[in-house]
């Protein structure tokens, strides 16, 4: 973790509202030694069984999404804006289809054997401690049903993970 200090979560004085709807995450994650990122915008930070949590919803059409299946822990990583094509990249490109890390050429890292990136301004290794697909019978507002195809074959899967680490940049 060079360059960066361990905080709590209790001190990141950054808001997540920002953080998470305008500067966007990096979600990381890695299995057989494959690792991948995708961007992500929807998410939020909190408290939940005693523990601060990070909440990320994820489609299962994402390549990411079988990492996150297959792994106990992952990386949300925030960038500062002049990173804002990598992420665009990583939110419109899969990994299935190309290398994003040999592409954006970020420095992969790895705490503990998560991976993150080093160009990151702050890093939270999450650990997930509950996920559920998310479907049309918890709809109350169908407002929300604009976001999903009829079929319902993009429901996101929300994951509640527990923050372990939060590094920021020294
Ligand atoms: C700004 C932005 C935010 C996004 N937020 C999410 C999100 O919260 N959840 C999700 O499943 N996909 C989200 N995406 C889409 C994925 O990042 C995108 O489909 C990506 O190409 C998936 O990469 P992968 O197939 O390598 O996992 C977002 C894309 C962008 C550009």
């Amino acid at each position: 973790m060079n360059g960066f200090k361990e905080i709590t979560p209790f001190s990141l004085t950054e808001n997540p509202f920002k953080l998470i709807g305008k500067d966007w995450l990096l979600v990381t994650a890695e299995h057989n030694q494959q690792c991948n990122m995708m961007t992500a915008s929807w998410g939020g930070v909190g408290i939940l069984w005693n523990k601060p949590v990070a909440f990320t919803f994820i489609r299962p059409q994402r390549y990411t999404f079988g990492m996150l299946e297959n792994s106990e822990c992952c990386s949300l990583c925030v960038l500062d804006d002049s990173y804002r094509n990598v992420l665009t990249f990583c939110g419109t490109k899969s990994g299935r289809d190309v290398d994003k890390i040999r592409e954006t050429a970020l420095t992969l890292e790895h705490i503990d054997g998560v991976p993150y990136f080093a160009e990151a301004k702050i890093v939270m290794i999450v650990r997930k401690l509950y996920a559920q697909n998310m479907n049309a019978d918890g709809v109350i507002n169908t407002a929300v049903l604009k976001n999903y195809r009829p079929d319902g074959s993009d429901w996101h899967k929300m994951y509640i993970n527990e923050i372990v680490k939060v590094l920021v940049k020294e």
